[in-house]
């Protein structure tokens, strides 16, 4: 086992390579152990973790209920496939998802990833409309939003809309229908459209006040226009509910995936909803299409799943769409899809443990005033010049750093500035990964306030310190 630090330093910058990093000046923290919302790297430096390991850790690590889960499961089987085997540990985590599921989701197929659990929804809407009674073979392309990021295989970049992330794939990417980000921050309304009064644009709940929110409608008419030209050949609408985590922590107006779900009825087609990032109680409920009642056509987790433990992710979808794959064997009807780790028990296990410490720990319940309280510690950050907006869902949260406030003009990318505040945040013993120049902080559900006041004071000083403190 290599232990001499300089050694897996040398090894992870020129052997390993990292996700979504420029591996010429890579230099990433090699963490040795954790404990609750703490990291501990080689050198024993302890750091909050701000973003749960990369948005998934949920109760925080090493909690005992979902350790002692995996073990006791690992006395039995570590691993059985879903190709015509099963075991009781993924069954009873098939049903427990469903029941808790928003209503008619009936019927789970397990993944490993994100981005597999969002293909799995795609390819599956697709074979519908070719297998159902009346059969439709025009429904080829999907109507994707704005700025969306639904993983990184083909078919999810094809739906993907960062161009920085998603562009240099053109080539080899199927092309979709593509309506507005429907932004809340640098929404492309005028201000005729949006009144005074509309407190959507800044991201309140007036949609249980009012009959609906106006900015929502504005992009959802667009959504419409789309709809009415070609519902014919849409396989289905794919969103990520309420807050589009890649795009930068982009947040809904009320009310659009309420919208979107009675266009996707209107219009006779399906709606996937992507709660991969969103998922397992990140925006204050167990599923972010709670929010807005809506239940979708399909349903994607992942990331949380686990308690942030083990890849494993799921589709979740309605009888109707069951039902269009079954039939004789000769019909040739069922999913011709699937992965080798889809459904592993050790994975179940831990993710039957994480749904058990919600109800144990009423984590959701305690949610609120972790929320309050954040929300008060960033409220004084807003007055910095240089930052644009600030944006929460939640414990969900991000800043926004711009160079131009009143304009709402961004720093160039290749600035990093966002990066320039996480590594201050470091320094002050706060571990954060921003999504270009926004800030991010997406902690386990299970941290402190006096833990929440830590991650915003180490942001505030890596702002001071690298903008300009506040004036
Ligand atoms: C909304 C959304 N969908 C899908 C994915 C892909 O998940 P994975 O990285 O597990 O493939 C992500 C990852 O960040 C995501 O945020």
């Amino acid at each position: 086992m290599v232990t001499n630090p300089d050694e897996l330093y040398r090894i992870d910058r020129e052997v390993v390579w990292h996700a979504f990093s420029q591996m010429a000046d890579y230099d990433g923290l090699i963490v040795e152990s954790a404990d609750g919302c703490w990291l501990t790297d080689i050198h024993g430096n302890r750091y909050l973790d701000g973003v749960s390991s990369l948005w998934c850790n949920v109760h925080g690590h090493r909690h005992p209920t979902i350790d002692a889960a995996i073990i006791e499961q690992l006395r039995r089987v570590a691993h059985v496939t879903s190709l015509g085997m099963s075991n009781p540990t993924t069954i009873e985590l098939a049903q427990r998802i469903v029941d808790l599921a928003p209503e008619g989701l009936d019927h789970v197929f397990f993944s490993s990833d994100g981005a597999s659990a969002v293909e799995v929804a795609m390819k599956m809407a697709f074979q519908y409309w070719k297998q159902i009674d009346a059969p439709e073979p025009n429904r080829n392309t999907f109507l994707a939003v704005g700025n969306a990021y639904h993983g990184d295989t083909i078919g999810t970049v094809s739906v993907g809309g960062i161009s920085q992330f998603h562009s240099l794939f053109q080539p080899l990417l199927f092309s979709v229908l593509r309506g507005p980000c429907p932004d809340t921050y640098r929404h492309e309304s005028s201000t005729e459209t949006i009144p005074d009064d509309c407190h959507c644009a800044r991201n309140c709940d007036c949609l249980a006040k009012s009959t609906g929110c106006r900015l929502a409608k504005h992009y959802l008419d667009q959504y419409r226009r789309i709809l009415e030209q070609h519902h014919s050949s849409i396989v289905a609408i794919i969103v990520e509910p309420l807050v589009q985590g890649a795009a930068g922590m982009v947040m809904h107006p009320p009310g659009f995936l309420r919208g979107l779900k009675e266009l996707s009825t209107e219009f006779n087609t399906l709606l996937i909803a992507d709660e991969v990032a969103v998922g397992m109680g990140r925006t204050g409920k167990l599923f972010a299409c709670e929010h807005e009642d809506v239940s979708p056509d399909f349903l994607a987790l992942g990331k949380g799943l686990t308690g942030g433990y083990l890849p494993m992710s799921a589709t979740l979808t309605t009888n109707k769409v069951w039902n269009a794959f079954l039939g004789d064997y000769a019909q040739s009807r069922s999913f011709s899809h699937g992965h080798t780790y889809g459904g592993n028990p050790l994975a179940a296990a831990a993710a039957i443990a994480t749904l058990n410490v919600f109800e144990a720990d009423e984590t959701l319940k305690k949610l609120e005033s972790k929320e309050r309280h954040l929300s008060l510690l960033l409220e004084p950050l807003r007055a910095h010049p240089h930052v644009g907006d600030i944006r929460q869902k939640s414990l969900m949260a991000a800043i926004e750093l711009v160079s131009d406030k009143r304009n709402k003009t961004g720093f160039p990318w290749a600035q990093r500035r966002g990066k320039a505040v996480c590594e201050v945040a470091k320094r002050h013993n706060v571990w954060l990964r921003p999504v270009g120049n926004t800030v991010v902080i997406m902690p386990p559900l299970s941290i402190n306030n006096d833990e929440l006041t830590q991650i915003v004071n180490a942001i505030k000083a890596g702002i001071d310190e690298t903008l300009g403190a506040q004036p």
